[in-house]
């Protein structure tokens, strides 16, 4: 028994409005002056973003993909604690509804492996298990520093592990699965080393990033279907300029190590979860979207309008964070936040056009 395409709607609901408050939290420590909806938001942001957004949208995708009823548990658990994240109310509950969320993600993914073994799916789960380290190091006290690292290490295993999966259908070679492992260990060795000298650590973790990448734009499909038109040209120009962005913030790390001085940690952190994840979002968007609502979209060429804005203005808040230029830095920022409004308005419409289009 699994839910209906509606009744996963408010699932996503939840999920999409941890994004929304996420940003607002973003906007504001960047300094701008907006409003103040609660005192929270601003130190709530990544927490919002990882767990109860990615959280909630990941945990709702695989347990479409699994159909079963108890799998979206976790989407369930991770979008209240999102809730109670927004409204700043019993903190400590919020972080384990988010703990028990990786719980249920890492608990889906056995259950696959038990229905057929494959190794993306082994990736995946290890991922997921990262997030769950992660979780359960912050519901225990540690700072966002801390455990950052191992949220990362959950969508960077997510996202390579899914890229294989659809690889599979190209037939990737023993050889070239194990390069893929290989680089999953080092970032995943890299990730636990943080715990012990977060400079050694990050240093391995973003060899691991820059390995993955370069992987990933070797023997992703998206090489050649980026040569093609339309929606699948578009998925692949997505997917292309996330490795970038990957490669750019495996190096960063590489290069500067656990020094944060000055703003490098927006840096990392933006140039991983804006430029690689959300990359990898807006490429999957007109995919995911029909699969988990059950809704079409039609792919417009007016897509190309968030994308272009990312990745302009997430350069000029990266080369602002590193030349330490503070205007710089909040404007483009900010306009990375107006940017991922656009894909939300754009991703509606294009729900209406197809809805429009049916109804002719
Ligand atoms: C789109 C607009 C965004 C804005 C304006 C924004 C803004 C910020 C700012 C100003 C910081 C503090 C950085 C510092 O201390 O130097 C931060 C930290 C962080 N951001 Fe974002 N961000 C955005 C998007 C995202 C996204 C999409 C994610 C994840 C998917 C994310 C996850 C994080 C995390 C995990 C932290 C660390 C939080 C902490 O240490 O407390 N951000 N963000």
């Amino acid at each position: 028994m699994s839910l209906k395409p509606n009744q996963r709607l408010p699932l996503m609901a939840l999920g999409m409005f941890s994004l929304l408050m996420a940003l607002f939290g973003g906007v504001q420590r960047l300094g701008w002056d907006l409003p103040t909806l609660t005192v929270v938001l601003p130190a709530n942001h990544g927490p919002l973003m990882v767990g109860a957004f990615l959280g909630t949208v990941i945990g709702l995708e695989r347990a479409v993909a699994l159909g079963v009823l108890w799998g979206y548990l976790g989407p369930l658990t991770t979008g209240l604690g999102g809730l109670l994240l927004i409204v700043g109310v019993a903190p400590s509950l919020a972080q384990l509804l988010i703990v028990i969320g990786s719980l249920m993600l890492s608990l889906l993914f056995v259950a696959f492996l038990r229905r057929q073994f494959a190794w993306f799916t082994v990736i995946m789960l290890v991922g997921a298990v990262s997030w769950l380290v992660g979780n359960l190091l912050w519901l225990m006290g540690s700072h966002i520093f801390v455990v950052v690292w191992w949220w990362i290490g959950f969508l960077l295993l997510t996202i390579a592990g899914e890229r294989m999966e659809l690889g599979r259908m190209l037939f990737i070679s023993k050889l070239r699965q194990g390069q893929m492992i290989a680089a999953v260990i080092l970032s995943m060795v890299g990730v636990a080393v943080t715990l012990l000298d977060v400079d050694a650590g990050v240093r391995i973790l973003g060899a691991g990033m820059v390995a993955i990448a370069v992987w990933l734009g070797f023997n992703d499909v998206a090489r050649r279907t980026v040569r093609q038109s339309g929606l699948t040209r578009f998925i692949a120009v997505n997917l292309l300029a996330g490795y970038v962005w990957l490669a750019c913030c495996g190096l960063l790390l590489v290069m500067f190590g656990g020094d944060f001085s000055g703003l490098r940690y927006d840096a990392v952190l933006h140039s991983f979860f804006l430029g690689f994840i959300f990359s990898m979002i807006f490429g999957h968007a007109p995919v995911i979207f029909p699969a988990v609502l059950g809704r079409g979209m039609l792919y417009r060429p007016a897509f190309y309008i968030h994308v272009v804005l990312l990745h302009l203005f997430l350069a000029v808040r990266v080369v602002g964070d590193l030349t330490v230029e503070l205007l710089q830095r909040s404007i483009g920022g900010l306009i990375n936040a107006v940017t991922l409004l656009i894909f939300v308005l754009n991703t509606v419409l294009a729900i209406r056009a197809y809805q429009a289009q049916q109804t002719d």
